[in-house]
C-alpha cells in the first residue's frame, strides 16, 4: 500500500465525510438504528454522534482500515454510546448468527468489494424482526449522468480507495435477503456523478 493510500486517502475519506451534505443524511438515518447495532465500514467514527443513545445499548464498529482506525479514535473515546471495535471485512462479519437489532451501513457500498456478500452477512446477523438502516450514493436515474458515472468508473475506483460510481444500491439490498421498508433516492448539491443518494430501512424477507 503507498502513500496516497496509507496517509492522503483516509483523510480525504474523513474530510469528505464529515461535510454537511453527508451530515445532514446521518443526522435522519443513524437515529433509526436501535439496540445492538452493527456499523458496517465503521470509517473515522462519523455516525457515533448522531446515535439515539436512549435506544442504542452497543455499536459494534466493523472496519478494515487501520489508518481509519487511527482516525477514529478520538470519536471512539467521546462516544455517548458504548463501541466494540472490530478490525474486518463486511464480506465475513465476526459476530453470530441473529446477534445484533440494527446493521447500519452508510458511504460504504460503494466501496466494499462483494457488496452482495456483505449485504447477505448483514442479513445472516440480524436478528428476527431486525433491520437494515442505508444510506449510499449510486447509480443516478439520468441516462447523462449514469453515462459519465459508467465512464470516469475506472479511473475514480483507482482515486478514491475502491469506491464505485454506479452501483445499484436498492436491486443490491433486494437480492441479498432484504425487503425494503423505506426508500427514498435524491441528488445532494455537488458534483451529480457522485451525489446521487439512496436512504432506507429494510428487513430480513
Ligand atoms: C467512504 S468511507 C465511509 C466510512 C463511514 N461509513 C462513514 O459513513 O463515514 C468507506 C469505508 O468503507 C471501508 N471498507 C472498505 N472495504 C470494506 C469492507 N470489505 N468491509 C467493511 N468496510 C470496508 C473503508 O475502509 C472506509 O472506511
Amino acid at each position: 500500500m503507498g502513500l496516497y493510500e496509507r496517509r492522503v486517502l483516509p483523510r480525504l475519506v474523513h474530510f469528505v465525510c464529515g461535510r454537511e451534505p453527508a451530515t445532514r443524511l446521518r443526522r435522519e438515518m443513524v437515529p433509526l438504528a436501535a439496540g445492538e447495532v452493527l456499523e458496517l465500514g465503521f470509517g473515522s467514527g462519523l455516525n457515533l454522534p448522531h446515535y439515539d443513545a436512549a435506544r442504542v445499548t452497543r455499536v459494534y464498529a466493523l472496519e478494515p482500515s487501520e489508518a481509519m482506525w487511527e482516525l477514529a479514535a478520538p470519536a471512539v473515546r467521546s462516544s455517548r454510546v458504548p463501541v466494540d471495535c472490530r478490525l474486518g471485512s463486511a464480506q465475513e462479519i465476526p459476530l453470530a448468527s441473529r446477534s445484533v437489532d440494527s446493521v447500519l451501513v452508510t458511504f460504504t457500498l460503494c466501496t466494499v468489494p462483494d457488496a452482495p456478500a456483505a449485504l447477505r452477512e448483514a442479513a445472516r446477523v440480524l436478528r428476527p424482526g431486525g433491520r437494515l438502516v442505508f444510506c449510499e450514493h449510486g447509480a443516478a436515474p439520468d441516462p447523462g449522468v449514469r453515462r459519465w458515472q459508467r465512464r470516469i468508473d475506472p479511473l475514480w475506483t483507482r482515486l478514491a480507495g475502491g469506491c464505485h460510481l454506479d452501483r445499484e444500491i436498492p436491486a443490491l439490498v433486494a437480492a441479498s435477503g432484504f425487503r425494503i421498508e423505506s426508500l427514498a433516492a435524491r441528488y445532494l448539491p455537488g458534483w451529480k456523478v457522485a451525489s446521487y443518494f439512496y436512504q432506507g430501512t429494510a428487513v430480513c424477507s
